[in-house]
């Protein structure tokens, strides 16, 4: 799976859910999870490799991978936490980004199981930021405007480097 990086118009549509969860979307679970491991990143989502569908998958350290189907973010907490974050569709790119500490975030399985999950710290950092994917949203856009500019001029950059 190659993964599209930011000027991609796909990272910027929103993604739609999946009506049937078959042995098509195991496949696509399992190749996921190689890039994310290839690409050595936390969270990958449907988008980032040209599947406009609600699906993404989330590996943190010391944890199994997981894989959320047509998720909702059924609560955030009221405590928001500033945490750096990168993206794999922003090679090089980092900021502080300020998300919500916890969420709990229900979905299904890729063997089409409904689950619920309450996630905290690092977990709960890449759900809400793949979620956000499944919205056509980048991390880069819950920056402070002058940051952001900062950030792409930063990318432009370095892709005529
Ligand atoms: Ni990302």
């Amino acid at each position: 799976m190659e993964i599209v990086t930011l000027g991609n118009e796909l990272l910027r549509q929103k993604a739609q859910r999946i009506k049937d969860i078959n042995e098509t979307y195991r496949k696509v679970a399992v190749d996921m999870i190689e890039a994310l491991h290839a690409g050595k990143g936390i969270g990958l989502a449907g988008p980032q490799v040209g599947l406009m569908k609600r699906i993404f998958v989330v590996q943190v350290e010391g944890d199994v991978p997981r894989v959320f189907i047509n998720p909702s973010i059924v609560e955030t907490s009221r405590e928001v936490v500033k945490y750096e974050e990168g993206c794999l569709s922003l090679p090089g790119l980092w900021a502080d980004v300020i998300r919500p500490a916890s969420v709990r975030v229900q979905a299904w399985n890729e063997k089409g199981r409904p689950f619920t999950l309450e996630a905290e710290g690092i977990l709960a950092r890449v759900i809400l930021h793949e979620y956000d994917h499944l919205e056509g949203i980048l991390f880069i856009d819950r920056l402070p405007e002058p940051k952001r500019n900062r950030l792409l001029e930063k990318f432009e950059k370095r892709k005529r480097a």
